[in-house]
């Protein structure tokens, strides 16, 4: 099983929208997905339709009470289950806290799914306390959504940092395997010279680092309101509006994810459009920035000019 967490500590980046349409994207090609909603907020969940409080057992129970994770499931289509969340899991935070070992607990109780699903996709909540630990101690990738506008990539340092130490630590293989960029607003500058930095730094990264070899994909997600509205009808994107540019730039994503291979770290590979999405209208891809230093995490934290009006960030709920 390919296990992948979505992670951004950032509020409203896109993760859950991608998690959930990723998922359903992959599944509709016929690959077994397994989406864990590890977010008390429950966005995941009610996205597929699931409703967090039906007292039905989800990832809560699975981490607090070592209930199987195999009871928590549900298909909620043709090869996608979700293991759900619910708003008790703000607590269980504080409860494994004391536990030894609390850091293992998500991998080990996954540990029995590795061959019912080709994918794992977890949907991290907007922290990196001990639940994003979890995860990040549960899978081999990190899919980084950023929102391309000037204080998205503040915070991408300390996310970095978090991978790494997670990977010197507990989980040697774990790596950031792409950054997709979400709520895109095609043709803007500012959206375009992000997405250059962003490209920059990962070009510029050493061998060894975590994010080393990360693809920034060649598909983004173009802001539509269909992605915005269809969790509301407890539908995936493609369920509810299969012919939007939200379908159209997911199902690219999820292809372009899947075609990716796992096992060659290095972004410069892997970069080429695949025969599945060769046959896609072309990506709303920024050019690429070639311009920029190389950078460290902390540089990549743009800190404004004095003067420089700030531009204010975005809540994500256009
Ligand atoms: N491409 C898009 N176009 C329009 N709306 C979008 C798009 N992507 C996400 N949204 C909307 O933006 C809001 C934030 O997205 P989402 O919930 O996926 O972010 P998140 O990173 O999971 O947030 P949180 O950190 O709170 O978990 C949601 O209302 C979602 O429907
Ligand atoms: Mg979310």
């Amino acid at each position: 099983m390919r296990s992948i967490a979505i992670l951004n500590q950032k509020g409203g980046v896109g993760k859950t929208t991608t998690a959930v349409n990723v998922g359903a994207g992959m599944a509709r090609t016929g690959v077994r997905v397994l989406l864990l909603d590890l977010d008390p907020q429950s966005h995941a969940t009610m996205h597929v339709g699931v409703d967090p409080r039906d007292g039905q057992p989800g990832i809560y129970e699975v981490l607090t009470n070592g209930i199987p994770a195999a009871d928590a499931l549900r298909e909620v289509a043709e090869n996608l289950s979700v293991i759900p969340a619910s708003i008790d899991l703000v607590g269980a935070e504080l409860e494994i806290a004391a536990r030894p070992e609390r850091e293992t607990i998500l991998r080990r109780a996954l540990a029995p799914l590795q061959t019912r699903f080709d994918v794992l996709l977890i949907d991290c909540p907007p922290s990196l306390g001990t639940l994003t630990i979890n995860a990040l101690t549960a899978v081999e990738e990190v899919l980084i959504p950023l929102q391309p506008h000037f204080l998205a990539l503040q915070g991408l340092g300390r996310l970095l940092e978090t991978v790494t130490l997670v990977r010197g630590v507990l989980n040697p293989t774990l790596r950031v395997s792409g950054i997709v960029l979400c709520l895109y607003e095609a043709g803007t500058r500012l959206a375009a010279e992000v997405a250059g930095d962003v490209r920059a730094f990962i070009e510029g990264s050493d061998p060894d680092d975590a994010w080393h070899g990360a693809r920034v994909f060649d598909r983004a997600i173009r802001r539509n309101i269909k992605l915005a509205e269809c969790p509301s009808f407890g539908q995936t994107v493609f369920d509810y509006a299969p012919h939007c540019h939200g379908a159209e730039d997911y199902a690219a994503l999820a292809r372009e994810i899947l075609a990716m291979t796992t096992d060659t770290p290095d972004s410069t590979v892997v970069r080429s459009a695949t025969a599945d999405t060769a046959d896609l209208p072309a990506p709303p891809a920024p050019p690429i920035e070639e311009t920029m230093p190389q950078q460290t995490p902390d540089a990549l934290v743009p800190s404004p000019e004095p003067g420089t009006p700030a531009i204010a960030p975005i809540d994500g709920n256009p």
